[in-house]
């Protein structure tokens, strides 16, 4: 996608002797929560043969006392037309949606996205402006703050980014477009947060728990605005969510795929860095935790009391079948069915079964192998505390911890448990229809059929927990889509546009 920046005015500000929206950063500081309307770039973008002119304010400190003013600051981009009371595809200044997308990834720091900034190729899919500048190119307006991440330290060493920060980030961001609601442009009521893979899980959180008293006394720390956090819709790509759960729900699938391929992660700080492909066969030892983990599975899924769309239970029984399984299978199925619709050629793929251009079946133990395990179990506990995930849940002293009962009693590393209020914070499950948090009223959840980052269970739980609890949920697995997002642009904004 060509894009071109101008910068009107730059100039002008070279003579004023600064640049716009940077503010000094002074960790003694307490930062106003008020937006200043004045403090703007304007900015030109070709973008899909149109023009987009808009005000960019960037560099917002978003709370009163930061812990990393690197990361808690959002850029906030206005098509320009909102201040001359334009109406743009058919919102007005008071109307337009506030779209937000984050830029995390593997629960590192998400640094604001810069429209016109460097391109982020090969995170999660396209260059990530490209959903925001769809956005503007539609009148809304777009609210990008950044989060902090687990390898963040502040200068004495200590772990600043630990659950839940990245998530009270986002919620301060979202509190202080509701605190300025009236003096910029867009609606703060209708916030539609965007985000893939570890940022897909912080969009479920930040729909799934607006306004809760779990996140109270961090964002009172922050110094973030005392208003409601609540969100009125969220996009999440292929979420790495669920995480106290996700380790059986992983083997249940996957117990059968011995053969694994994986990116290596091992010490990357910046989700930008190269990463090898490693593969290999499960140890004898990983088989044995795999089977256990598998065997765990059952329990848990039984507990949430799921059902489909008919009202008939979604259950398994101790091998890991029964309806719940059938579901799944059914969604795959369903994938397939909408890719031959579009002529996608399926038929060297001799496990699935068709029939005058109906997918009648799939054999789900060859498409698993197919697409191929991608990790070892447990899958995001690990019991040597090497994953992302137990990064996630360190502390301010202590680098990486565990966060399930099976990751603690089996640990080869210590017996060093997250706190259970943390882990709570980080899964939007203990939140949807809780009587005291807000969940947004409308999602939109998509993980690829190819997508072996998390079990295929965990966006089905996310999605048929919404739904059994009356939320608006558009759920889908595009066929063959590997784990990123944003790759189905005009679709999500169609779903955008028709939200009410
Ligand atoms: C991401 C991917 C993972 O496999 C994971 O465990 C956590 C995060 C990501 O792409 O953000």
């Amino acid at each position: 996608m060509k894009k071109m920046i101008i910068c009107l005015g730059s100039l002008a500000l070279l003579l004023a002797g600064g640049c716009a929206g940077f503010r000094v950063q002074d960790q003694e500081k307490a930062y106003s929560l008020d937006f200043d309307p004045t403090d703007y770039e304007m900015k030109t973008v070709a973008f899909n043969g149109k023009t987009l002119e808009f005000r960019a304010y960037e560099n917002i400190v978003y709370v009163a006392r930061p812990v990393d003013v690197e990361y808690e600051r959002m850029n906030i981009y206005i098509p320009s037309g909102y201040f001359k009371n334009a109406t743009i595809n058919g919102y007005t200044p008071d109307s337009a949606p506030i779209f937000l997308p984050n830029t995390v990834g593997g629960y590192m720091p998400g640094p604001p996205l810069t429209i016109g900034g460097p391109d982020r190729p090969g995170d999660h899919g396209p260059d990530m402006s490209s959903a925001s500048l769809t956005a503007l190119s539609k009148g809304l307006v777009v609210a990008a703050p950044g989060a902090r991440g687990r390898t963040n330290v502040d200068k004495k060493g200590r772990f600043t980014g630990k659950a839940p920060a990245c998530i009270v980030d986002l919620k301060a961001a979202v509190r202080y477009l509701r605190r300025n609601d009236k003096r910029m442009p867009g609606n703060a009521e209708k916030i539609i947060s965007n985000g893939t893979s570890a940022g897909g899980a912080l969009s479920a959180l930040l729909g799934a728990t607006g306004n809760s008293p779990d996140y109270a006394p961090y964002l009172a720390d922050l110094g973030a605005a005392q208003e409601r956090d609540d969100i009125f819709a969220a996009s999440c790509y292929c979420p790495i969510t669920n995480l106290d759960n996700a380790d059986m729900a992983y083997e249940w699938l996957f117990n059968k795929v011995p053969h694994y391929k994986k990116m290596e992660l091992k010490g990357m700080t910046d989700w930008h860095m190269e990463r090898k492909e490693v593969q290999g066969n499960l140890t004898s030892d990983e088989i044995e935790v795999s089977g256990r983990l598998a065997a765990l599975f059952p329990a848990y899924l039984n507990g949430l009391n799921l059902t489909d769309e008919n009202g008939t239970p979604l259950v398994l029984d101790q091998n890991g079948e029964g309806t719940f399984k059938a579901y799944v299978k059914a969604k795959v199925i369903a994938s397939a069915q909408a890719a031959l619709n579009q002529e996608t050629d399926l038929s060297e793929l001799s496990w699935i079964k068709i029939k005058n251009r109906l997918v009648t079946d799939i054999d789900f133990d060859q498409y698993l192998s197919y697409i191929t395990r991608m990790k070892t179990p447990p899958a995001f506990d690990g019991l040597d505390l090497s994953t992302g995930e137990n990064e996630l849940f360190g502390a301010e002293s202590i680098k990486a911890r565990h966060f399930t009962l099976f990751g603690l009693e089996n640990s080869t590393a210590g017996n060093q448990m997250a706190e259970a209020r943390v882990v709570k914070t980080m899964n939007p499950l203990n939140y949807i229809g809780a009587s005291d948090a807000d969940t947004a009223k409308h999602w939109r959840i998509r993980q690829g059929t190819a997508d072996r980052d998390t079990s295929l269970a965990v966006p089905v739980i996310l999605a048929t927990t919404l739904v059994n609890q009356g939320f608006d949920v558009d759920f889908f697995l595009p066929w063959a889509v590997p784990h990123s997002g944003d790759y189905d642009l005009a679709e999500l904004f169609a779903w955008i546009e028709n939200l009410h």
